[in-house]
C-alpha cells in the first residue's frame, strides 16, 4: 500500500512511546520529555494543485502544472493531488500527465460519490506508480440538506457505494489507494460522523479524511473531534486519519497541529497556504512548525526536503499570479529581514537571538538587514563588509552621519546608495580589470554573442562566447579572461533615470568562499551595465583575497 513501508513502523498506537504531555495545566506548563525512542511520520498531502488552484485567478496550465507537480516531487510530498479529473478535460489530461511523468508521490484525483467522477478519477491516475482515488461528500446536515439533497442514510449509501466502486477499478493495482472525505465534518452531527467513517472504513478506504471544510471549529474543538473518532469509530485503527484545514479564521495549522497530537498521520495542505476562500493549511508552516519546534512535537517527523520550500513557494506563486504576503510566516520577504536596530545588532551578532529558522534550512540565502533609519552603526559596518568595503571606526563614524541624512529621506538605503557614499568617503577598490570594450551580435534567429575586451596589467585581453543571451555570453567571456568562475546567485536590474535613454543599474551578488560579493554597474546600455556589474563584484573579491 502506498502509505507505509516496511522501513516505517506503524506507530499508530504508539501514544505510551515515552511521550509524557502535561498539556494545559493550572499554570499552563507544557512540558514534553525531550528524548522520543521513535518519531512518527506525518504524511504530506499535498493540494496545491486541487484545493489552491480553486482559488480565484489561480488557474495553471497544463505544463505548469506538470512544473509544479515535478517540483513537489523535489520537495519529497508523500502524495500530490493533481486534480479532479472530471471537472473538464484538460484537468483529466494533466493528472494524467502527472501520472505518467512524475516519480516519487502518490498521485491522486479527486471524484465526488459519483460513478463518472470516481471512473474519469481512476482513468487519469491507474498509470501512476502509487495511484489513489480521494472521493468525498458533505455529511453535514446543511450540506446534505442543501448541496445534495439526501437524507442521511442516502449520504451513506453514497460514500460506501463510492468506495466499493473505486475499490473495485483499483484493485488490480498492488499500490492503489482509496481514500474518503465526510466533507463539512467539523459541522456533521457526531455520531453520523462515526457511523460514515466506520462503513466507508469497512468498504475499503485506508485513509480518512475529516476536513474543516469551512474553517469553523478552534484547535481544542477540531482536536476534540480527532480524540472523539479515535475513540468511538471501532475499526479506526485500520485507517490513517488524514485532516485538511481551511483558513477562514487563520487557525488552519492550528487547527491540523492540534489534530496531529490526537492521532492524525496525514495533513492536507498547500504552498503558500493558497486555497478556497481563505485558503488552506500551509505546508511550509506545518513543516516547519513540526521541525522548529522538535522540543515540543519531537514524536512525530515529515520527510520534506525543506531546503525546496522557498524555490516552489515562489514558482507557485509566480505561475499562479498570487504573490505571497510579506509578512507569510517562512516564505515571505519579510520572513527573515530584520529592521530594527536592537534586531539587526542581535542577529549579527548571533542569529537565534531574533531567528528561530535558520534562512538557508528552508531555501532563503541569507538574513537581510534591512537598512533604515533604525539601524545602528554595527548594521551599517556589516552590510559595507558585505559589499566589499572595511572601514575604520573614524570612517564609520563618517559614513554612520552621511548614511542616517539618506535613511532619513528613504524607506530603507540600498545597496546602490551605500555605494555612492562609499565612493566619497573612502578611496575605491583598486580596479584590477577594466571594461574596456564590448561588442554584442543579437537578434531572433542568431546565438547570442558577445565580445569583451578587458584591460588588466598585463594589457587587454579579448575573448568571445554564446551564451543564453547577450548578458550570459558576456559572463562567459570575461569568466575564460579573468579565468574566475563565480556563482551568480542573483541579478537585478533597474532604472536609475526616466525615459527612453534611462541609465540602468544592474546589481549581481557572487558566491566567494561562502562569502555574497554584490557588483554593480550603470550605463544606457543594459549589456555594458551587467558585464560592469560583473568586473566590479570581480575586483571586489581580487581585493578581499589579495591585499583585503
Ligand atoms: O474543503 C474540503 O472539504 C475539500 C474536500 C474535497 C476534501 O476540499
Ligand atoms: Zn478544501
Amino acid at each position: 500500500m502506498g502509505l507505509k513501508t516496511s522501513e516505517e513502523p506503524d506507530l499508530r498506537n504508539a501514544e505510551d512511546n515515552l511521550i509524557s504531555l502535561e498539556h494545559r495545566t493550572e499554570h499552563r506548563t507544557i512540558t514534553k520529555q525531550e528524548s522520543h525512542t521513535v518519531s512518527e511520520k506525518v504524511y504530506i498531502f499535498d493540494t496545491t494543485l486541487r484545493d489552491a488552484e480553486q482559488t480565484p485567478g489561480a488557474a495553471l496550465n497544463f505544463e505548469e502544472k506538470l512544473e509544479i507537480a515535478k517540483h513537489l516531487a523535489k520537495l519529497n510530498v508523500d502524495i500530490i493531488e493533481a486534480g479532479f479529473p472530471v471537472s473538464s478535460p484538460g484537468d483529466f489530461d494533466a493528472v494524467k500527465r502527472i501520472a505518467n511523468e512524475v516519480e516519487g508521490p502518490e498521485i491522486c484525483g479527486l471524484s465526488r460519490v459519483i460513478e463518472k467522477d470516481i471512473t474519469a478519477a481512476w482513468g487519469a491516475i491507474k498509470d501512476a506508480s502509487k495511484p489513489r482515488i480521494h472521493t468525498f461528500v458533505g455529511t453535514s446536515p446543511i450540506h446534505r440538506e442543501r448541496i445534495t439533497r439526501t437524507s442521511p442514510e442516502e449520504t451513506l449509501k453514497m460514500a460506501v457505494d463510492a468506495v466499493i466502486y473505486a475499490k473495485s477499478l483499483s484493485d488490480g493495482h498492488a499500490d492503489a489507494v482509496v481514500e474518503f472525505s465526510p466533507m463539512d465534518a467539523g459541522r456533521t452531527e457526531l455520531s453520523y460522523l462515526y457511523e460514515v467513517v466506520e462503513a466507508t472504513i469497512a468498504a475499503g478506504a485506508t485513509i480518512v479524511n475529516i476536513p474543516e471544510t469551512v474553517g469553523w471549529t478552534v484547535p481544542a474543538e477540531f482536536g476534540q473531534l480527532i480524540s472523539n473518532i479515535k475513540a468511538n469509530v471501532p475499526n479506526i485503527d485500520e485507517a490513517i486519519i488524514s485532516v485538511h484545514c481551511h483558513n477562514d479564521l487563520g487557525l488552519a495549522v492550528a487547527n491540523s497541529l492540534e489534530a496531529i497530537e490526537r492521532g492524525a498521520r496525514q495533513v492536507e495542505c498547500t504552498m503558500n497556504g493558497l486555497g478556497e476562500r481563505a485558503g488552506n493549511t500551509s505546508l511550509e508552516e506545518i513543516v516547519m512548525a513540526i521541525r522548529t519546534r522538535r522540543d515540543y512535537f519531537g514524536a512525530y517527523h515529515t520527510n520534506i526536503n525543506t531546503k525546496e520550500i522557498v524555490p516552489i513557494s515562489r514558482r507557485v506563486s509566480r505561475t499562479m499570479g498570487i504573490p505571497v504576503q510579506p509578512n507569510k510566516a517562512i516564505v515571505g520577504a519579510n520572513a527573515f529581514a530584520h529592521s530594527s536596530g536592537i534586531h539587526q545588532d542581535g542577529v549579527i551578532k548571533q542569529r537565534d537571538t531574533f531567528e528561530i529558522i535558520d534562512p538557508s534550512d528552508v531555501g532563503w540565502q541569507e538574513s537581510q538587514i534591512i537598512l533604515s533609519p533604525r539601524s545602528g552603526r554595527n548594521a551599517l559596518r556589516h552590510r559595507l563588509h558585505e559589499l566589499g568595503y572595511e572601514t575604520t571606526p573614524d570612517q564609520l563614524d563618517k559614513i554612520y552621519e552621511r548614511f542616517l541624512v539618506v535613511a532619513d529621506k528613504k524607506k530603507a538605503v540600498h545597496d546602490a546608495d551605500l555605494e555612492a557614499i562609499m565612493r566619497d568617503e573612502v578611496r575605491s577598490i583598486p580596479e584590477a580589470y577594466q571594461i574596456e570594450h564590448i561588442q554584442i551580435v543579437s537578434g531572433t534567429k542568431i546565438s547570442p554573442t558577445t565580445t569583451v575586451a578587458v584591460r588588466t596589467e598585463e594589457g587587454v585581453f579579448e575573448e568571445a562566447s554564446t551564451g543564453n543571451g547577450p548578458v550570459d555570453a558576456a559572463y562567459k567571456a570575461i569568466d575564460r579572461i579573468v579565468k574566475m568562475p563565480l556563482t551568480l546567485t542573483d541579478y537585478r536590474i533597474r532604472s536609475v533615470t526616466e525615459g527612453k535613454d534611462a541609465i540602468g543599474e544592474v546589481t549581481i551578488k557572487v558566491q566567494d568562499n561562502g562569502r555574497m560579493i554584490v557588483g554593480h554597474g550603470a550605463s544606457i546600455d543594459i549589456i555594458v551595465a551587467s558585464a560592469k556589474a560583473y568586473i566590479d563584484a570581480i575586483n571586489k573579491i581580487v581585493h578581499l583575497r589579495y591585499e583585503g
